[in-house]
């Protein structure tokens, strides 16, 4: 049974490439926002900009299935002075009219219909861009997330919201953290006059305070004779139990 509903959409998705190509149809990285760079028609440059690119994502595996009558495009744009596995924008869509004329690309060659496997690069305003044509048809949105799995992508704008509130987040805790950590330290010292005006034995944890209370323990003790006073009375008190002793 689960193999024959295995069976039915494979039969199908067979047909449906037997008429027409599939095509990936995403962006990734900063492809949206080299548009002046894709769109620069000072250097002749023209190409199609698609609406759906918007709400897709190569690399998180947003991506549309189209059908396509021509080949596969998939161009990347790396920027120059990058690390190796840096890239700027990735696109992937049909090739059907989408290039209507490049420097990037040989003159004599309609690309708006092209059936071939092909890759043409270039290097235009410090960018390397490549231009891959390929007849396969879509790979699967697993092969497509592996194949960038390495690749270290320019932050998305989306993204940059997020990341934005994990450094507030940080700023918010670390200042909540100092605030603790002034107010805690505070108390202690709160803490330690109130034991030093309270009893003078704590003099061994809060030293600094205590030597200015030093001269207080001394004007009880001045009082004349008292020293001697409490030895006098042990003395006394010793002899009245010897005494007793000796009266048993
Ligand atoms: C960009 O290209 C210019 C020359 O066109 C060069 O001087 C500059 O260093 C390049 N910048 C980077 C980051 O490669
Ligand atoms: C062009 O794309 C095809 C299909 O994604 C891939 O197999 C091939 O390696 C790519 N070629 C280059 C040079 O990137």
């Amino acid at each position: 049974m689960i193999w024959v509903k295995l069976l039915i959409p494979l039969i199908l998705f067979g047909a449906i490439q037997a008429s027409t190509r599939m095509c990936a149809q995403c962006v990734a990285g900063d492809f949206i926002f080299r548009r002046n760079l894709m769109q620069d028609s000072s250097v002749g440059m023209s190409m199609g900009w698609i609406e759906e690119w918007k709400n897709t994502n190569c690399v998180k595996g947003i991506i549309n299935t189209i059908p396509c009558d021509h080949a596969c495009l998939k161009i990347t744009i790396i920027k120059s002075g990058e690390e190796k596995d840096a890239i700027d924008g990735v696109m992937m869509d049909c090739s059907d009219f989408m290039i209507h004329s490049s420097p990037d690309l040989p003159k004599h060659i309609d690309f708006t219909a092209y059936d071939e496997n092909a890759v043409f690069s270039s290097m235009r305003r410090n960018f390397t861009i490549t231009y891959n044509f390929t007849m396969q048809g879509f790979e699967g949105v697993d092969e497509i997330a592996e194949a960038y799995k390495a690749k270290t992508f320019p932050y998305y704008r989306e993204e940059y919201g997020i990341s934005t509130i994990v450094i507030v987040m940080f700023l918010f805790v670390t200042v909540i953290a100092c605030v603790f950590i002034f107010f805690w330290s505070c108390v202690r010292d709160i803490c330690c006059k109130v034991k030093n005006d309270y009893s003078y034995s704590s003099h061994v944890q809060c030293s600094a305070s205590v030597e200015e209370q030093i001269p207080q323990p001394s004007d009880h003790v001045t009082a004349p004779s008292s020293p001697s006073a409490p030895s006098d009375d042990v003395e006394n008190h010793v002899e009245q139990k010897n005494g007793d002793i000796q009266n048993f």
